[in-house]
């Protein structure tokens, strides 16, 4: 038996024997650190005469790897048995009854999604959704951003990376292109709501790059813009639970949208309060507008035949100010005493006869 088969036969049950990870870990720096066995017989090949270096060279390289080899295999097989015996100690009895649960709570932002549904439901409105993940197509073209249209900058859209026929998808900007899925698949009349996630790439104190809309969507034959001005005045109404809340609607600009319009709701600001209702200020509140003919043509709906209007708003803003949160990114930090405090009870279901919020 030559020295190298020695070595490695001893190095081998050294091996198998070591008990943990940590005696695994000296016996690697015996054998192959710095001043390492091995590592030893390594540097005497520097006093050989060339033939025997070449010799004993090649049978160290041999036994360097059959030893990193068998180190490698020990330690997973080592890492593999205290993840096993970890999770035999760690084990939980799922079948264990359930506690009657007092503690969890409804975020602010489900329950001002349920709110604003409770009172759209009520005026005859149904609920739509779309994917989170769109193509250019619905969220971009069929709303009447040409490609190239600087109102599509606007956006700070996530893209994904480029599909094999060179186009890319994109984390949908707005929630308008439930808009465009409903009138390609359903016939007018249509009255629906969508709500749901929106993501733009933009972060700071009243941005997040992810958040919340509702999108709203009339198509009928007479539907006009009275009727959108009556709709929405009704909703902020409710919604706020204010009976005489001043509203303003401004000439605004939307590509999918002509005319277009932002709404204002009437509020006064203190110091560090803001009252909705009357007082001399104003606060924008959504975006609104006739549905632009463009955007019927591309559903394939006549705009000889049909109009409509349709609106967005961001929940994460109409949430801020009626539950007085002031800072919007602690809706995503899912701190619990963030979510205590302004959380809802699970049971309390928003409805018109029994009250949005209680
Ligand atoms: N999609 C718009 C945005 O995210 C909001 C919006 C404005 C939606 C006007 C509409 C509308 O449906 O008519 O900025």
């Amino acid at each position: 038996m030559t020295q190298f088969d020695q070595a490695r036969d001893q190095a081998l049950s050294d091996i198998a024997a070591a008990g943990d990870v940590e005696a695994l870990e000296r016996l690697r720096v015996a054998l192959l650190g710095k001043k390492g066995s091995i590592s030893e017989m390594m540097r005497a090949l520097g006093g050989m005469a060339p033939d025997e270096r070449r010799e004993h060279g090649q049978r160290l390289n041999v036994l360097k790897d059959v030893v990193a080899g068998a180190l490698e295999s020990r330690r997973t097989a080592l890492e593999d048995a205290a993840l096993d015996a970890r999770l035999a100690r760690e084990r939980i009895d799922v079948t264990l009854p359930a506690r009657p649960e007092s503690e969890g709570c409804i975020h602010p932002i489900s329950q001002t999604m349920d709110e604003v549904i409770a009172i759209f439901a009520e005026m005859g409105f149904a609920v739509a959704e779309g994917p989170d993940i769109e193509d250019d197509f619905h969220n971009f073209t069929a709303l009447n951003f040409p490609p190239g249209h600087p109102a599509r900058q606007m956006h700070d859209t996530f893209f994904l990376p480029e599909r094999a026929d060179g186009t890319r998808l994109v984390m949908r900007t707005h929630t308008s292109p439930v808009q465009v899925r409903t009138m390609l698949t359903q016939k007018p009349p249509i009255r629906i709501v969508a709500p749901g996630r929106t993501y733009r790439c933009d972060s700071d104190m009243t941005h997040t790059p992810m958040f919340h809309q509702v999108e709203g969507l009339v198509i009928d034959k007479t539907t006009h813009m009275g009727h959108l001005k009556g709709c929405l005045i009704e909703f902020v109404k409710t919604y706020f639970e204010v009976d005489r809340l001043p509203v303003r609607f401004r000439p605004s600009f939307f590509p999918f949208t002509e005319p277009s319009a932002e709404m204002d709701i009437g509020c006064s600001r203190g110091k560090d309060s803001l009252k909705i209702g009357d007082g001399a200020d104003w606060l924008e509140i959504l975006g609104c507008g006739m549905v632009h003919p463009n955007v019927l043509a591309n559903c394939g709906i006549d705009a000889e035949d049909y109009q409509g209007f349709a609106f967005g708003l961001g929940l994460e803003r109409i949430a801020m100010l009626k539950y007085g949160i002031p800072d919007l990114r602690t809706f995503f930090e899912a701190d619990l005493r963030w979510l205590r405090h302004y959380g809802f009870a699970a049971l309390d279901v928003p409805s018109l006869a029994g009250g949005l919020a209680r």
